[in-house]
């Protein structure tokens, strides 16, 4: 079969691999039907992730279908149609009971494209496919879940809920990528009176408008802290959520946020970042950090199928499979080609393209 191979620092390859096989009796294995890159997957490519050993298959989103079912399998068939998600359950540790799979102990957790061969392939295996897979309504497109498998999950679970995000709420969203903006779309749920999206980037601030924020502001030519002020009476936003991952944004979010107020920190951070304790102990500030659990994809996918929630404007290109390499240049260069997320088909992607999609490579086959 073929896959998306790491061997070390900016080094990866779409080439033949052994195929995928069933290796514990609670594996299946999956034919991917479509896949996606993630941020974290440049991360890897730069090295920031030394746990991934070259050789690793990367990718940790896919929609697919069973092939074959380990013999402890008990609730998957071939010809399931299924997410497989970012985050594995072993369903067993403590944490799985508790419903905190991302922090699983017992082989699950974060393991797709990091720990384990991921999802950018042919074929995958499974592991823990009862308590990890999630099946698909046949009324939903595979582009309309995909981005339940990390997207959607992360900013609604480590954004919105740990930010306690509530009706009449100020939302402040500092970083307007694909997390950024699925906090945005998410928030909504909540009918807060007003979001407000940062970044450095018009373009993004210009989608950040599109997913429902509803003022915006550059911070490399505004000064973003006086923006929230104003728009807040002076007081700073109930929550502010870090979509980032650099020190700066971390620390603009603790000056953004109202006293009383909540910050969500979702950024992967790569740098120590200063936690100014001399002006945040009088405020009654909470700060929260996480990895996703994905404990609300169920929940997800029902608003997704009752048309709550529409993921498909994350979509700006589409591939085939077998061309992963040019997708990965595509999304590697967001600032140039404005990509969100790339799909990836196992089937020959037809020749339209959505109204914004840029570059002329998008389609390729
Ligand atoms: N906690 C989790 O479980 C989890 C899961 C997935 C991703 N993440 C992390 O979430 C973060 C966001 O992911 P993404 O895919 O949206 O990333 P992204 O790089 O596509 O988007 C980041 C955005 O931040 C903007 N930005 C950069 N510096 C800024 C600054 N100083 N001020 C304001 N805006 C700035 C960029 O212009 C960009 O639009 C990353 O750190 C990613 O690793 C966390
Ligand atoms: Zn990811
Ligand atoms: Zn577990």
């Amino acid at each position: 079969m073929k896959a998306l191979v790491f061997h070390g620092p900016g080094d990866r390859q779409w080439e033949t691999v052994p195929d995928a096989g069933i290796q514990d009796p609670t594996d299946v294995v999956v034919r991917i039907d479509s896949s996606t890159i993630c941020g974290t997957d440049l991360h890897i490519l730069k090295g920031d992730v030394p746990a991934v050993k070259p050789g690793t298959v990367l990718g940790h989103e896919a929609v697919g279908t069973v092939v074959e079912t380990g013999s402890a399998v008990t609730t998957l068939a071939p010809d399931d149609r299924v997410l497989v998600s970012c985050i594995t359950s072993c369903g067993r540790c403590r944490f799985c009971k508790e419903g905190h799979y991302g922090l699983c102990v017992g082989g699950g957790g974060w393991i797709f494209g990091h720990l384990i061969d991921g999802l950018q392939a042919e074929y995958a295996r499974v592991p823990f496919a009862d308590t990890s897979v999630h099946k698909i309504p046949k009324e939903l497109t595979d582009e309309q879940v995909l981005f339940l498998a990390d997207i959607l999950p992360t900013a609604y679970e480590v954004g919105v809920l740990n930010g306690g995000v509530g009706p009449g709420d100020t939302v402040a969203v500092v970083g307007a990528g694909p997390i950024g903006l699925a906090a945005i779309m998410t928030a909504k749920l909540f009918s807060p009176a007003r979001i407000i999206a940062v970044d450095l980037a018009d373009a993004r601030l210009d989608r950040a408008l599109e997913f429902g924020a509803d003022k915006v502001v550059n911070n490399g030519v505004e000064d973003g802290l006086e923006r929230v002020k104003e728009w807040t009476g002076g007081l700073g936003a109930d929550v502010a959520i870090e979509a980032v991952g650099v020190p700066a944004t971390f620390e603009l979010c603790t000056e953004i946020v109202r006293p009383g107020g909540r910050v969500a920190n979702v950024g992967v951070h790569g740098h120590p970042a200063t936690l100014h304790l001399e002006t945040l102990w009088i405020r009654d500030v909470t700060i929260t950090t996480g990895l996703v659990d994905t404990f609300t994809t169920p929940r997800l996918l029902d608003l997704i199928a009752a048309g709550r929630l529409d993921p498909i404007p994350f979509a700006t290109h589409r591939f085939d499979l077998d061309a992963t390499m040019e997708a990965y240049d595509v999304f590697g260069d967001a600032a140039t080609t404005n990509a969100l997320k790339v799909v990836l088909s196992a089937e020959p992607v037809e020749a339209e393209l959505p109204k914004d999609a840029v570059h002329a490579g998008a389609v390729a086959s």
